[in-house]
């Protein structure tokens, strides 16, 4: 018996160190295959081309127009897309997206939802509102995507301290570490679940 594997898309916007953690993850998978890798901005203001260039994987542009009148959609659709993960995407999904991916989309944000998300809780941004706000402990949380920023049903979470010397930099790389180790999992989980239901 063989497997029809799910295709995923992987969206961001920076680094792609996300996008690398899941690429690496999949990789010789039976189950999910990553299909495509997109990228809002262009090759000189995100390191995610040359990253996957690396592993042998190509990041396709795609630029807000398309992801706004329905190209982008389109474009998954025309290559067999089941699901979609953000990875450090930075653009607001339109209606149309969500809906066509509903319980087929998922965000990993870095901190503890409900705490520091919404709109503006970005990158450092948020790495900054957590030691402003002299907190404790900060970590990710894997949800699913919706209308709103940031408020889809929690998928999992996970914690780590925040460190009295912190700077947003330093917290910043340890919650990238919980983002790499337990991301891709999550996604393979959901997906799972999703074939098995
Ligand atoms: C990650 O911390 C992600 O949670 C946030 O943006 C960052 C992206 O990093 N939304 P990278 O591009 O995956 O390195």
């Amino acid at each position: 018996m063989s497997v029809v594997p799910t295709r995923i898309a992987i969206l961001a916007s920076g680094s792609g160190s996300n996008a690398e953690a899941i690429l690496r993850h999949f990789e010789g998978s039976e189950t999910v295959d990553v299909a495509f890798v997109g990228c809002n901005r262009q090759e000189s203001q995100a390191g995610i081309y040359e990253r996957t260039r690396q592993m042998g994987v190509e990041t396709t542009r795609f630029n807000k127009a398309e992801l706004l009148d329905g190209g982008l959609l389109q474009a998954l659709q025309s290559k067999g897309i089941d699901w979609v993960v953000l990875a450090g995407f930075l653009m607001h999904i339109p209606e149309g997206l969500v809906r066509a991916y509903r319980g087929r989309m998922l965000n990993v944000h870095p901190s503890l939802l409900p705490k520091f998300g919404g709109k503006g809780m970005y990158g450092m941004h948020v790495h900054r509102a957590v030691l402003d706000a002299n907190a404790t402990e900060s970590g990710i949380t894997v949800h699913w995507v919706t209308e709103a920023y940031d408020e889809g049903a929690v998928v999992f979470q996970a914690a780590c301290a925040v460190e009295p010397n912190d700077t947003p930099e330093s917290l910043a790389e340890r919650v990238k570490e919980l983002e790499h180790m337990y991301y891709p999992r999550a996604i393979a989980a959901c997906i799972a679940e999703h074939v098995t239901s």
